[in-house]
């Protein structure tokens, strides 16, 4: 099967999952990193585990759909059978979601939904939550939200700083994201 990982920024779980892919614990193959910013440095993991990557900044198209549209040539080129956004800064449009309905998946550092949006970790710690978390879910045309396929909760303590609970919730995601996307992969 070929998945599309899409992505804006460090892409610590696309890694995860281009190791996961590596060591077969998922039987899939990473067809196409998409990156809405030429600057992201998961470029450079993508360009470090030969797999092929599409820069896109959104300056050029005139709407979200256009964008979406170019983009799914491009998954349709490489018979993209999963969507996985990591990190990704953009919102799809209805028309891309309904085609691909089912077919994409998020994660947000966050137990939705509660904390939604580009925060999620600062926001629930700041808030002074005592349990935070992980979520994945499937893609709607709205922001962080849709149908969740699994959560794992993050205890937060007395002695955490921001930076010690970031760091455990990332751990969390790069088990979690592999695991839900081996998941839906064997469930074809
Ligand atoms: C992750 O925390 C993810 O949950 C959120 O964006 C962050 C991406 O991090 N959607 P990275 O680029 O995978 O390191």
């Amino acid at each position: 099967m070929n998945i599309a990982v899409f992505v804006s920024g460090n892409g610590t779980n696309l890694q995860a999952i281009i190791d996961a892919v590596k060591r077969r614990y998922l039987k899939c193959t990473i067809a196409l990193v998409v990156s809405s910013n030429k600057n992201a440095y998961a470029l450079t993991r993508a360009r470090k585990a030969g797999i092929e990557a599409l820069v896109l900044s959104p300056d050029g198209f005139k709407t979200r759909e256009a964008y979406d549209k170019r983009v799914m040539r491009e998954l349709a080129r490489c018979n993209i059978k999963l969507v996985v956004l990591a990190g990704f800064m953009r919102l799809l449009s209805p028309y891309f979601v309904r085609r691909y309905k089912n077919r994409i998946v998020n994660i947000h550092p966050a137990l939705l939904p509660s904390f939604k949006g580009t925060h999620g970790i600062l926001d629930a710690f700041r808030y002074g939550v005592k349990i935070t978390g992980v979520t994945v879910h499937f893609v709607d045309d709205e922001l962080d939200h849709g149908p969740i396929i699994a959560q794992e909760a993050v205890r937060i303590r007395g002695d955490d700083t921001f930076k010690t609970v970031e760091a455990r919730i990332h751990k969390v995601e790069h088990k979690l994201y592999p695991r839900v996307i081996r998941s839906l992969i064997e469930k074809k």
